[in-house]
């Protein structure tokens, strides 16, 4: 199977890149595509740049030209779960646009007329993660991720994020890359790791964790690749 690893920083896919070991690399639409075989499977590895216009190109990119049949991302999200500490894993059970605000027509916010306030991940993908987490002993928690062209750094908008969306987590690119594959019909997984928690301490908890944070991500992704059938 052809297998989309997508994040949407360098820092994201680095340690994915790392653990592959050998990979080709072509240019196309203002992104660098890495492939290889891996776990039996043919890979596409990518990072967008940041944000849900620039994750939607990668996907799509991924989807057509390059014919994923399914597509993984990994990368770190702000915790708004208490549950969440830095570090840990969580996996989108449905994923919705935090930043979409046509409420003027009496629209909910998050719901775009003809698309759907959240879009939910392959089933199949998240029992399979499941079972990858209690063999490795990890603590993998499910919930809804919600999506922004925003990096959130404040209380009052997490807060609010997690009241009008019931929210567990929020990041820059989830939603939009669900968007792109609910619309190609690919199933699609996406697993983050926390960085920080979104408050007045998002930004430095941020630069120091995000690493740590991806590799941890990128680690379990890997251990997911190798578990699918052909
Ligand atoms: N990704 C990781 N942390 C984030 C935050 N606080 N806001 C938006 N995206 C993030």
């Amino acid at each position: 199977m052809k297998i989309a690893i997508m994040g949407a920083m360098r820092e994201e896919i680095d340690p994915i890149l790392a653990a592959v070991g050998t990979y080709t690399s072509s240019q196309h639409a203002g992104n660098v595509f890495y492939e290889c075989v891996y776990g039996g499977h043919e890979l596409v590895i990518a990072y967008s740049k940041i944000g849900k216009v620039f994750s939607a190109i990668t996907a799509s990119v991924m989807l057509e030209r390059f014919g994923a049949q399914m597509l993984l991302f990994s990368g770190v999200a702000g915790g708004i779960s208490k549950e969440l500490k830095i570090g840990d894993l969580i996996m989108a059970s449905s994923l919705c646009q935090h930043d979409v605000d046509i409420t003027a027509f009496g629209h909910p916010f998050g719901f775009i007329p003809e698309g759907t306030l959240m879009i939910e991940s392959d089933p199949q993908l998240r029992s399979l993660a499941s079972e990858v987490a209690i063999d490795m002993k990890i603590d993998l928690y499910e919930g809804i991720i919600a999506t922004g062209d925003q990096f959130v750094a404040s209380s009052e908008r997490k807060e609010w994020i997690h009241q009008t969306f019931d929210a567990d987590a929020l990041e820059m690119e989830g939603s939009s890359v669900a968007c792109v594959c609910q619309n190609f019909a690919i199933p699609f997984f996406i697993l983050r790791a926390i960085s920080d928690t979104a408050d007045g301490g998002a930004s430095d908890d941020f630069d120091a964790f995000l690493k740590t944070s991806a590799q941890v991500s990128a680690t379990f992704i890997l251990e997911m690749v190798k578990r699918l059938e052909n």
